[in-house]
């Protein structure tokens, strides 16, 4: 299959390009190298060095043989995408091109406006792309279960069965997102929605948890194929932020009691996840939504399974509850569903005591490189 990772310079794009390309699938990435600069103006790195994208595709195929292509650019550049869809001639797209941090978009209008016209905007110039070019290619969306927010009912993978008035219909689950980074992820399910109908495009939208990890089984080929795994309070996912926090030697901290609960999946499973969508399209015209999950917690037993991981391995880890600076109920009904993926072989990887102590090694060996001033959460919701 030829394959297109835009955002493949990111935490989850460059393993996924591995991945498949590890697997003989012909592969190109896509990438404007934005993070890299939204991490300097914000004053933080990766834990692990991370050499240039082009660096990294050549070391992998001096490793492994397999070469990557690579496309420096914006995916809502029209005249760049459009460059690249027809020299490359993608069957499938896997899009995570976007700004993927909720703190960022929060920091104020700039930050807001930058998230949302990146975000939407990229993915329609995509839309529009693909209907003019590639009209039958499969595009593997990345969107969040943040979208659907904590709603006190069961969350269905992208539709609800609705009686209303006596009448039946199958409708979009209804969002309500806690941020404007998620709305941005709303509007983009929404604009594809619309260009699977008008146009017959084939689209599958990830709803996906909250990603941890830090090996596949490409990245540990050498330590040049690390990904960018952030433990800071912008770009940091909770369970690598807890993991640093402990080798660190400071509290884990619960946002307010902790007791609000998340959906998670270890990065390998993202990439199997993706595949698994890859090798099983959506139909022409089929706007198809999975919730990309394997488990889901409360920030408080993820703070506890860390400890409980950490502590053995002689860290002095302990939790700590601080001010929740996002407006969100730390205790409400969590039920979603995830069926699709598992129907179609989707073996989730949990959530172990091994799992965790292997990122404790792994982050304890970059040890030097963590910066403390950095993981605490400085931006307020209201
Ligand atoms: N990491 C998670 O836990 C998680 C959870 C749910 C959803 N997601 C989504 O998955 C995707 C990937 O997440 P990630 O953690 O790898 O993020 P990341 O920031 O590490 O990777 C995103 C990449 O996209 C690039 N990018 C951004 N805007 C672009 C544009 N306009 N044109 C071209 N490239 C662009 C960035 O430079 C970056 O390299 C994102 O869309 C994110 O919202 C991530």
């Amino acid at each position: 299959m030829r394959i297109l990772i835009i955002g493949g310079d990111g935490y989850l794009g460059w393993p996924t390009a591995m991945h498949f390309a590890a697997r003989g699938h012909q592969v190109a990435v896509l990438d404007n190298l934005q993070k890299r600069k939204w991490e300097s103006e914000l004053g933080v790195a990766p834990l692990a060095p991370i050499a240039s994208l082009k660096d990294r595709a050549e070391v992998f195929q001096q490793k492994t043989g397999h070469p990557i292509e690579v496309h420096i650019g914006d995916v809502g550049d029209e005249a760049f995408i459009r460059g690249v869809l027809s020299s490359f001639r993608p069957e499938a797209i896997v899009h995570y091109g976007e700004q993927p941090s909720a703190p960022f978009s929060m920091i104020d209008a700039k930050h807001a406006i930058i998230s949302q016209a990146n975000n939407v905007l990229g993915t329609l110039q995509l839309a529009f792309a693909m209907h003019d070019l590639t009209p039958d290619a499969h595009l593997i969306k990345l969107g969040t279960m943040g979208e659907y927010g904590t709603p006190n009912i069961d969350i269905e993978e992208g539709y609800l069965d609705i009686e209303h008035n006596g009448r039946r219909d199958r409708l979009p689950f209804p969002k309500s997102p806690g941020s404007f980074y998620h709305l941005s992820k709303v509007h983009d399910s929404h604009n594809l929605m619309l260009a699977a109908k008008l146009w017959n495009l084939r689209v599958t939208d990830l709803n996906q948890g909250v990603v941890y990890g830090t090996d596949t089984d490409e990245t540990v080929l050498d330590p040049q194929l690390a990904t960018s795994f952030h433990y800071d309070g912008w770009f940091g996912t909770v369970i690598n932020r807890f993991v640093t926090q402990a080798v660190a030697g400071e509290p884990i901290t619960l946002y307010g009691t902790g007791g609000q609960k998340r959906a998670l999946l270890n990065i390998r499973d993202t990439l199997q996840c993706v595949e698994i969508s890859a090798l099983n399209p959506a139909a022409p015209g089929e706007f198809r939504v999975f919730n990309q999950f394997t488990e889901s917690f409360t920030v408080q037993e993820l703070g506890s399974l860390v400890v409980e991981a950490a502590q053995p391995l002689g860290f002095k880890a302990e939790t700590k509850e601080i001010p929740n600076p996002r407006m969100e109920s730390e205790s409400h009904h969590y039920n979603p569903k995830n069926s699709g993926l598992v129907a179609l072989g989707m073996k989730p990887r949990l959530l172990t005591t091994e799992v965790l102590q292997q990122m404790v090694q792994w982050v304890a060996s970059h040890k030097d490189r963590i910066d403390r001033k950095v993981i605490m959460p400085t931006v307020k919701w209201r």
